[in-house]
């Protein structure tokens, strides 16, 4: 079987590599790896590469940034070359972002079969780009391979036939198992950011909702900088993030507050991660570490599609409307590590996801 995986951004090289190791064992799959350059700047890409031992990509688009629109569309028409000549059996994008939705249309049109990792999730919001990706590249593909049973059900609902979806477990969660020991033995983060285990907090921010809503990113990096009066706050800063604190004027202010540093490779993520006293995030797969290394978290967001974690009550939902509220609702929430029932550690599977879903990619 000869497999084309699409990737491009962040989060699809670490669930990728997951897979794409188990596929590497395969004798009976051939995987090409294509990159649509959707991230591309070295800590945005290149350092998982390396540190995740991700092969090099096969074909790299060089499609870079651009408006929705035009950056889906090139990748669309360059994706759709690849197709053409390499003739796969199947296509295997993750998650939701325009690199998913570009490589599933590209497969569907051409009549090649797609997979879908990291199926059913919805936030409802239909205002998220990644929300849009989602229910299309859902409804694109031929096998969907869910985390959760929230995620089963939201396809069955939506009218996908049941043969098509599989409940597997989450990928992010075996490279949590994967990784961790790794991350202890290899990251020296914490050291050369002079913080000790439970002293600081870890902040992601980058969602458009939150970055590109001037008083949404007031109202988050405000409260953001009471915290730190309390407790230090670290914060690996995307570059969509990085811009937006500069075009509101808000960048030097922030960095006398909080640690600003580059986006950080996994390892060193994890690690900060685990040794957190909080998590404030607005990312998808953060909320759920989070949850992976029994850290609090608070999501700034007004929604999530992870929502299994805050009705057992690991994850405070909290819309970053105000300063004081964003502030509020991380100090009330420092402690907040409610003894996690047994029955809920297999939320996301056994850490046996990639080998499932291969394993179910062959038989299909
Ligand atoms: C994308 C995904 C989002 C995912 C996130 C992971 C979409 C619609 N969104 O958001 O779902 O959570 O990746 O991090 O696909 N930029 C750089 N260097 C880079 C990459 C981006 O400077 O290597 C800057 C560019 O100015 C770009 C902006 O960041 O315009 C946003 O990048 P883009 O890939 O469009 O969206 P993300 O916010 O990264
Ligand atoms: N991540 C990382 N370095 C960072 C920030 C995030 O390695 O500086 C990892 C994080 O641990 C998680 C993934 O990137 O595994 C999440 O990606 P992101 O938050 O960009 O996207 P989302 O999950 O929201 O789509």
């Amino acid at each position: 079987m000869k497999c084309i995986t699409i990737v491009g951004a962040r989060p699809q090289f670490i669930k990728a590599a997951t897979i794409s190791r188990v596929l590497r064992c395969t004798p009976a799959v051939t995987e090409i790896l294509v990159h649509t350059g959707q991230h591309y700047d070295s800590y945005m890409s290149d350092v998982f590469f390396e540190e995740l031992e991700i092969p090099q990509p096969d074909y790299h688009l060089g499609i870079g940034s651009g408006t929705h629109g035009s950056q889906t569309g090139k990748m669309l028409e360059a994706i759709e070359a690849v197709l053409i000549q390499e003739q796969p059996n199947l296509v295997l994008v993750y998650g939701d972002t325009n690199s998913t939705l570009a490589g599933a249309l590209a497969g569907a049109k051409l009549h090649i079969p797609v997979a879908h990792v990291e199926a059913g999730l919805r936030s409802f919001n239909r205002k998220m780009p990644e929300e849009i990706n989602r229910i299309l590249s859902d409804h694109s593909s031929d096998l969907l391979f869910a985390p959760t049973e929230t995620s089963v059900k939201n396809l069955l609902h939506e009218g996908i036939p049941e043969n098509k979806v599989h409940l597997v477990g989450d990928v992010m969660y075996d490279a949590a198992l994967y990784y961790e020991n790794l991350a202890d033995t290899h990251s020296q983060i914490l050291s050369k950011l002079k913080l000790s285990p439970k002293g600081y907090i870890l902040a992601t921010i980058h969602r458009a909702e939150n970055t590109d809503d001037s008083a949404r990113l007031h109202a988050i990096f405000q409260g953001l900088m009471q915290v730190a009066q309390e407790i230090a706050v670290v914060l690996p800063l995307h570059p969509r993030t990085r811009q937006a604190l500069k075009r509101e004027n808000l960048f030097s202010k922030v960095s006398e507050f909080l640690l600003l540093i580059e986006p950080v490779g996994y390892l060193d993520m994890v690690m900060l991660e685990k040794n957190a006293r909080l998590i404030a995030t607005d990312s998808g797969g953060v909320q759920k570490e989070a949850f992976f290394y029994r850290v609090p978290c608070v999501t700034l967001r007004e929604e999530t599609e992870w929502v299994e974690l805050v009705e057992m009550g690991w994850n405070c939902l909290a819309i970053p409307s105000n300063p004081t509220w964003v502030k509020t609702c991380i100090l009330n929430c420092l402690d907040q590590t409610s003894g996690v029932h047994p029955e809920v550690s297999f939320l996301y599977g056994t850490g046996k996801a990639a080998q499932l879903t291969v394993t179910i990619l062959i038989q299909h």
